[in-house]
């Protein structure tokens, strides 16, 4: 399969050509940490991943949980590598890419448990920093989830990605015909490579948006999906194209 993706941040067009197929072949297998692997999301990346070439470490708040979603999805795809794993330092350690799928609210908490172990590392922000009543950003206009997260583990490569999808989406990428895109956003090129690998896997067409300060843009386009979504009642199947010829 052969993406051509065009990315633009420091006023420099970059044309990347990727082969992800061969590329993939010839990967050794990548271990993902999912933290937060029975929410909406966790879950739903979970399944999706698991038909991929890939090693899933699932943790959750609740033990039982993690041990029971990982017995469905092994039930479900008998090749899959998957266990369940104590959250969150254990999890973290041997992953090759760690997946945030927990609240806004508990970042700082996990954060502060797996910064040692997550240098270096891939982590994924799939966060939308949204208040309770769903109308707006707890974060400031000039910062975003993605970007306190990577305050609090700078020596990580944080990557948003997956916030502009729905969990119900996981299960249906192609709506009305069409292949949603999964908007990407960081500041490392080959991160940003591998976690388009990852979106492809989940069945999104990656985009990649720019670097982590455009997380910021991200997650107000989330915010008015959720809004839209309410009020025309999408029932959580909606998601966003880019159209272009
Ligand atoms: N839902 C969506 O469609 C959607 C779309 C895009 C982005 N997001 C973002 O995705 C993130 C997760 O949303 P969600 O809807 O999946 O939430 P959720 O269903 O409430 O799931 C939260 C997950 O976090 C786990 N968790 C909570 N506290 C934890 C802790 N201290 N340590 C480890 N795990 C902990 C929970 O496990 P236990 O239940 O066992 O505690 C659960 O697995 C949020 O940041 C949200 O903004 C959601």
């Amino acid at each position: 399969m052969l993406f051509l993706v065009s990315t633009q941040w420091n006023e420099v067009w970059i044309a990347r050509t990727f082969v992800l197929s061969n590329t993939t072949d010839m990967q050794t297998k990548q271990t993902i940490s999912i933290i937060g692997s029975t929410g909406n999301m966790g879950s739903a990346i979970a399944k999706s991943l698991a038909k991929g070439n890939y090693r899933l470490l699932l943790c959750a708040g609740k033990q039982n949980s993690a041990d029971a979603l990982a017995k469905e999805i092994q039930d479900n795809n008998p090749t899959a590598e998957v266990e369940a794993i104590d959250c969150s330092y254990n999890a973290s350690w041997e992953a090759d890419i760690i997946i945030a799928a927990i609240p806004f609210g508990i970042e700082k908490e996990i954060a502060g448990k797996i910064s040692e172990v997550a240098n270096q590392k891939i982590v994924i922000s799939i966060a939308n920093p949204l208040n309770t009543s769903y109308d707006g950003l707890l974060t400031a206009s000039d910062t975003s989830a993605a970007e306190e997260l990577q305050k609090l583990l700078p020596n990580s490569k944080v990557i948003k990605a997956f916030n502009t999808t729905f969990a119900a989406d996981f299960s249906q990428p192609v709506i009305d015909g069409k292949q949603a895109d999964s908007f990407i956003a960081g500041n490392d090129l080959e991160a940003l490579e591998t976690v388009s690998e990852l979106v492809a896997t989940a069945g999104f067409n990656p985009v990649i948006a720019g670097d982590l300060s455009v997380s910021r843009t991200l997650e107000q386009m989330q915010l008015l999906l959720i809004t839209l979504n309410m009020k025309n009642s999408y029932n959580w199947l909606a998601g966003w194209k880019l159209l272009h010829n």
